[in-house]
């Protein structure tokens, strides 16, 4: 069991109470139309069978803020999906660079703790910011597919970016 640090975020284990706070953020429909698994509407029981799932060995990572020790939203990496990384936020914490934050750490802990030499991620052509968040880690658009997301209901033109090791400590150092 992991615990990662950043500058204004832990980055922990899910706990059973963080089920209300989940369900609140992935309820709002803007927030599970980015993604490709959330379902739209979304319970408590989605939430705690999300964490039943991620005790089963994936990398899934609560983001608390240090300050408040508030829960803001997951990230992870999922090695059954060739090293998939995922993010998201409650809708009240965009735009503040937490999601950056988060990702910058987790990639870390891929690279320099699991030992990974690639990662991946998609984002869906309607969502920039997820893009945005790639390209500052140093991620590299890797073709487009059509890809199925779960909330709308149908399958969407999606963007892979492929981060390397390489990739990242050269970002790291400029
Ligand atoms: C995508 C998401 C994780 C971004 O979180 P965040 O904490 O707001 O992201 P950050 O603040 O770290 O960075 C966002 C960047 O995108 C930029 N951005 C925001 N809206 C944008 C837009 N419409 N077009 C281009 N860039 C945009 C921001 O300016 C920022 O870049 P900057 O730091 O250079 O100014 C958040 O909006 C979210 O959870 N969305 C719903 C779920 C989701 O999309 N998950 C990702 C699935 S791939």
């Amino acid at each position: 069991m992991f615990i990662l640090e950043s500058e204004r975020l832990i980055l922990r284990p899910l706990r059973p109470s963080d089920v209300p706070s989940m369900a609140a953020w992935l309820s709002d429909y803007d927030v599970a139309k980015n993604t490709s698994r959330v379902p739209h509407p979304y319970s408590e029981n989605d939430a705690e069978a999300f964490l039943a799932m991620a005790a089963g060995g994936n990398h899934v990572f609560a983001i608390q803020r240090r300050d408040d020790g508030l829960f803001m939203g997951c990230t992870g990496l999922s090695p059954s999906d060739d090293n998939e990384l995922g993010y998201w936020l409650g809708k009240p914490f965009w735009g503040q660079g937490y999601a950056t934050e988060a990702a910058q750490r987790l990639v870390r802990f891929a690279f320099d703790d699991l030992r990974q030499d690639r990662l991946h991620a998609g984002w869906f052509y309607d969502n920039p910011a997820s893009g945005h968040v790639l390209a500052k880690l140093g991620a590299h658009h890797n073709g487009s597919h059509m890809r199925d997301c779960r909330a709308r209901g149908r399958a969407l033109l999606c963007h892979d970016m492929l981060l390397t090791r390489a990739d990242f400590q050269q970002r790291k150092a400029a």
